[in-house]
């Protein structure tokens, strides 16, 4: 049964300069446990989308509710509940060390000093940088600022997390790390997680579901990440490039191979082996021949003549 925990409904947003942000079409909305994913072009709105789940803005029409109360109103009610990445992490950082930091917010919570000292601990090692510890911020790259700011969000153990571009100048081992630390949290903690991002290769392995933005904000599509990766209308007016397995597997469509839509390594290499197994019946047996008694493969026979370099 669904449980939403936060709900968005046609929010009119006008910054100082007169920029308008409209976010309707849909409603917004985001189950306990879920793992939601915002996408849409530069400029869209994904930010203030966050920013008004947070309370950060207060909406000039529509609604916004998160734990049943407004944020914008009642934000102090729920901010033990709710940790934050900002895609800026700069605004986010600021204390001078990284124990400054990450232990902000169970300090100025009241929490002991042997609580505030474990909780930091484990939030440092949780996120993989338990060696910065005593680091002055401003001398960390931007990855390890990201990294500093993750900690900082989940210092209090929050069950929804809100996220901003949460992969963004991570190397390729730390993407995955943070892929799989977010899908830890959902799955042993069950962590509900909201993140706007521009990385649709991670979105499959992350995403339960699936928001599209326009420009100026209106929300046009939720579902799956198989809904909406299958949909090349929709990938078209919202500027956002298909993953590669769904560019390959509609590729191999077109040239008449009809393997499904996988958009994980795992099943795309499960339905290649099956589709392998069918094109070429004798091949199991073929290949079963070609083993010694051990197991081993056997070497091909040396070509007759050796081959002329070109
Ligand atoms: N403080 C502000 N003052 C004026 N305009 C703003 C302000 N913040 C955002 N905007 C405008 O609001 C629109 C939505 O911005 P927002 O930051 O929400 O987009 P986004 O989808 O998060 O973009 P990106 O993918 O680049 O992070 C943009 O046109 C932006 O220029
Ligand atoms: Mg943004």
């Amino acid at each position: 049964m669904s449980d939403p925990i936060v709900r968005v409904s046609c929010v009119r947003h006008t910054y100082p300069d007169r920029t308008e942000v409209h976010l309707c079409g849909l409603d917004f909305e985001v189950d306990r446990g879920q793992r939601v994913v915002v996408l849409g072009p530069n400029g869209c709105g994904k930010t203030t989308l966050l920013f008004h789940i947070l309370g950060l803005l207060e909406p000039e029409e529509g609604e916004v509710s998160v734990f049943g109360v407004n944020p914008a109103r009642h934000f102090n009610r729920i901010r033990e509940r709710v940790g934050v990445l900002f895609q800026n992490v700069d605004e986010q950082i600021i204390a001078p060390t990284v124990w400054d930091d990450v232990s902000f917010s169970p300090r100025s919570y009241g929490y002991s000093d042997a609580e505030v000292e474990a909780r930091v601990t484990e939030a440092l090692e949780c996120v993989g940088i338990a060696h910065l510890r005593h680091k002055v911020c401003h001398h960390l790259s931007g990855g390890e600022k990201r990294k500093v700011a993750l900690a900082g969000a989940l210092v209090l153990n929050p069950e929804l997390l809100v996220l901003d571009e949460p992969f963004e100048g991570l190397d390729p081992a730390s993407r995955t790390d943070l892929r799989a630390l977010l899908n830890r949290l959902h799955s042993e903690r069950r962590v509900t997680l909201v993140m706007a991002t521009h990385d649709v290769n991670v979105v499959a392995a992350m995403a339960d579901r699936v928001y599209v933005l326009l420009r100026g904000g209106e929300i046009v599509a939720r579902g799956t990440p198989q809904d909406v990766f299958q949909d090349p209308g929709l990938l078209r007016r919202s500027n956002i490039e298909p993953p590669v397995l769904a560019e390959l597997f509609q590729r191999l469509t077109e040239l008449g191979a009809h393997l499904g839509r996988p958009l994980t390594v795992e099943d795309a290499a499960r339905v290649l082996v099956e589709w392998g197994g069918r094109a070429r019946p004798g091949a199991a047996a073929a290949d079963a021949a070609a083993r010694e008694p051990d197991g081993a493969r056997r070497l091909p026979p040396e070509p007759a003549t050796p081959r002329r370099e070109p």
